[in-house]
C-alpha cells in the first residue's frame, strides 16, 4: 500500500501529494515543523509539540490555518491511515507561508501549506544507547532565534555532515565558547552527579524530549542546574548525553576524540535513559 501523506486539509497517496514550485518554504525556508514520536501508536507530548508549533509560527507571523485541536485529529488520523496502530512511527508536521510569486514580503493572501507525514520509527540503535557515541564541537554559527524551529536548517545539515564525516553520530554546537545544543538535539554534561544544561532561550531549541529529562531527573531526585557549560568544562565533565526526539537520551563518551568520564555511559546518564522509558511508557501505555 502506498504511503498516504496529509496536505492542506486532505489524505493523499505519496506520490499524489504535490506543491508549487514557488512555495515559500522552497524559496525562503519561510516555515516551521514538528518532530513527534508515537510510541504503540501514541504520540508522546503531541500536545506540547503542537504548542510549540503554534509559538514557531507565531514567532513567524505565520497564522496556523488549522486550530491544534483539528492538526491533533489529523495526525491522529494519518498514523492510523498508514497502519501504524499499536507500532512504533515518527510524525513530521511542516507548516510553510505557501505559494506566491517570488517576492520577499507576505504574500497579500498567504496560503500556508500543511504537510504531515508518518511513518514507522525504531528509535536510536539500542547498541548506540548501551555503548555510547562520539561528538565532535562546531562552531554555532545560527541565528539568534535559535528557539523558533524554522525548516531553515542549514547550519544544522552542515553541522551535522561535519560529525558524520568524522565518523561521528552528533554535532554539539558551541558559541562564544559556551556549548548549546546539538544540530538535532540538546546536549547536557554531569559534574559530581549534577545535571547541567543550557538554559532556554534564543539560543537553543528548548526541546520536549529536554523538558520530559528534567522532569525525570527531579522525580529520581537528580540535581539539575540549568547553565551553559563551557567547552573547556564539557571535556572534563564525568558524562554527557543528548537528547531529541529520535535520540531519545543518547549518551556521549567521546568529544572532539577525548574521552568522556570512564568512555562508557555513566551512571546519571543511565538513570535518565530509564526514567525517560519509564515516562514514555506512562504516557502512551506502550509496555
Ligand atoms: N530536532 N535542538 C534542535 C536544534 C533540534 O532540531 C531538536 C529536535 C532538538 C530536540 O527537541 P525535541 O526533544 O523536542 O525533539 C533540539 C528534530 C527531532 C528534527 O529536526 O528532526
Amino acid at each position: 500500500m502506498e504511503e498516504i501523506v496529509y496536505l492542506n486539509g486532505d489524505f493523499v497517496p505519496y506520490s499524489r501529494a504535490l506543491i508549487p514550485v514557488e512555495d515559500r518554504g522552497f524559496l525562503f525556508a519561510d516555515g516551521v515543523y514538528e518532530v513527534v514520536k508515537f510510541y504503540g501508536g501514541r504520540p508522546f507530548r503531541l500536545r506540547a509539540h503542537l504548542q510549540r508549533l503554534e509559538q514557531s509560527a507565531a514567532a513567524i507571523r505565520l497564522p496556523l490555518p488549522a486550530a491544534l485541536d483539528e492538526l491533533e485529529r489529523a495526525a491522529l488520523e494519518l498514523v492510523a491511515r498508514n497502519g501504524l496502530a499499536g507500532r512504533d512511527a515518527v510524525l513530521y508536521i511542516q507548516i510553510t507561508r505557501g505559494p506566491a510569486r517570488r517576492s520577499h514580503p507576505f504574500p497579500p493572501a498567504p496560503r500556508p501549506t500543511t504537510f504531515m507525514f508518518a511513518r514507522p520509527e525504531q528509535g536510536p540503535d539500542p547498541a548506540l544507547r548501551e555503548r555510547g557515541v562520539r561528538a565532535i564541537t562546531v562552531e554555532d554559527r545560527r541565528w539568534a532565534l535559535c528557539h523558533v524551529k524554522t525548516v531553515g536548517l542549514l547550519l544544522n545539515v552542515l553541522a551535522k555532515q561535519q560529525a558524520v564525516e568524522a565518523g561521528c553520530y552528533e554535532g554539539i554546537f558551541v558559541r562564544g565558547g559556551v556549548v548549546t545544543e546539538g544540530t538535532a538535539s540538546n546536549a547536557f554534561a554531569v559534574f559530581a552527579g549534577t545535571v547541567h544544561t543550557h538554559p532556554a532561550g534564543p539560543y537553543i531549541l528548548s526541546g520536549v524530549t529536554r523538558q520530559a529529562v528534567l522532569e525525570a531527573a527531579v522525580r529520581l531526585g537528580i540535581p539539575v542546574v540549568e547553565e551553559p557549560v563551557s567547552l573547556e568544562r564539557l571535556y572534563a565533565a564525568d558524562e554527557v548525553f543528548v537528547t531529541g526526539t529520535l535520540t531519545e537520551v543518547m549518551p556521549v563518551v567521546e568529544v572532539d576524540g577525548r574521552v568522556i568520564g570512564t568512555g562508557r555511559p555513566g551512571p546519571v546518564t543511565r538513570a535518565l535513559q530509564q526514567g525517560f522509558a519509564q515516562l514514555t511508557a506512562a504516557e502512551t501505555g506502550r509496555a
